[in-house]
């Protein structure tokens, strides 16, 4: 049995001010006509696999509800954080609650925030990955790298794993490496980047957990244990959870557990990091602009202008991203999209 995971926790500060931190960015329609959450889900569903549990922070829930409805995804299991305790604890929380059932289910851990354009190709590495899993196994998928991105997790490819093809033991997990390590690894050739989709079964995410953050484990077991129903969702009980110290899966489990394995893959992976990440997923017109909404340009060139109600002008610039929405206006320079981070951080200090 194969369970899809989603989780949704990020703020993705990185798309302000189209996402928000009470609307951020799995939310929006980026790519096509679905949000990525929506996409996230039926991933599965075309993938012809049961309901997806959700993991989310509890102010989100009636969004991800009606979201999902709208996508004609019935029966999803939505499981609310008090807070955000980052993703090991989050799928810490999943592996108990999918273990009360069946400890030898295969969980298929996704972000709610990235975008696959290759479906088949995802469905041929994802049956490499369970059967991987089956044997024991906590399964990456290595894409291979294009720049030495400082914001992802990097997998040195060990051996084919006997009798499992396609997948290969991991020789080391490298999470975020600084700008000089990425630039090594990616001159090195033999590491990929990690997708953040995780494929291991209950048991082995808990055994893990338990061996590397045992108060992840126990602080997630007894949240788990003390959660109750609150209409059509699942609340984990506030104060265990709480407590569970804040990780992520990749430095919690990935980089130091013996079991890791990866399949290399390519099906069009992208976590649509920045304005620039989208820019160069959308399509464009002859002279490399993308758009959206109510926007002209005149001699304009390489851009990324988006405008959600207003209508947007744009004349005679270059490789510049321009965002509108009903209450704020950001103008970046292509190359400096990774910084609409701080600057959004500084904006949240200043109040
Ligand atoms: N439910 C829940 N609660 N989900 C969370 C939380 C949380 O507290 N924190 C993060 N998440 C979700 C995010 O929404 C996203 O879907 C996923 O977990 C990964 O979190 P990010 O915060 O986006 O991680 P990252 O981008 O820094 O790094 C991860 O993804 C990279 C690829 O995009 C790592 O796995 C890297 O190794 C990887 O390369
Ligand atoms: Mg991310």
């Amino acid at each position: 049995k194969i369970v899809p995971v989603i989780l949704s926790g990020g703020s993705g500060s990185r798309l302000w001010p189209v996402s928000r931190g009470s609307y951020p960015k799995q939310f929006w329609p980026l790519l096509t006509d679905k949000t990525l959450l929506q996409e996230t889900a039926l991933r599965g569903q075309n993938a012809g696999l049961s309901a997806p549990i959700v993991v989310c922070n509890a102010e989100h829930r009636f969004i991800i509800a009606e979201q999902l409805r709208e996508a004609g995804i019935a029966d999803a299991r939505i499981v609310l954080e008090p807070v955000g305790r980052n993703s090991a604890p989050a799928i810490a929380a999943a592996a108990f609650l999918v273990a009360e059932q069946d400890p030898d289910a295969v969980l298929w851990i996704m972000a709610a925030d990235a975008a696959i354009t290759d479906a088949n190709a995802l469905r041929t590495a994802l049956q490499s990955a369970v059967s991987a899993a089956n044997a024991g196994r906590i399964v990456t998928f290595g894409m291979k790298p294009t720049k030495p991105e400082t914001g992802y997790g990097y997998i040195e490819r060990g051996d084919e794993i006997a009798g499992i093809p396609n997948v290969y033991s991991v020789a080391q997990f490298v999470e975020k490496p600084n700008a000089e390590k990425a630039q090594a690894l990616v001159a090195d050739g033999r590491y990929l980047w990690n997708s953040g989709m995780f494929v291991a079964q209950a048991r082995t995410f808990l055994s893990e957990t338990e061996a590397y953050e045992p108060q992840v484990y126990e602080n997630v077991r007894r949240s788990v244990a003390e959660r109750h129903t609150d209409m059509d969702f699942e609340r984990l009980d506030a104060a265990s959870f709480s407590a569970a110290p804040d990780i992520s899966v990749d430095y919690a489990i990935a980089e130091r557990t013996k079991l890791a394995a990866v399949v290399p893959g390519d099906f069009g992976w992208s976590d649509i990091g920045s304005w620039d990440a989208l820019w160069e997923l959308s399509p464009k017109d002859e002279d490399g602009n993308a758009t959206y909404g109510d926007v002209f340009l005149d001699r304009a060139k390489n851009c990324y202008v988006r405008s959600d109600g207003i209508v947007a002008t744009v004349a005679g610039v270059e490789d510049l991203i321009v965002v509108v929405t009903q209450d704020a206006v950001m103008v970046s320079h292509r190359d400096r999209a990774q910084d609409v981070k701080h600057m959004v951080a500084r904006l949240t200090k200043a109040g």
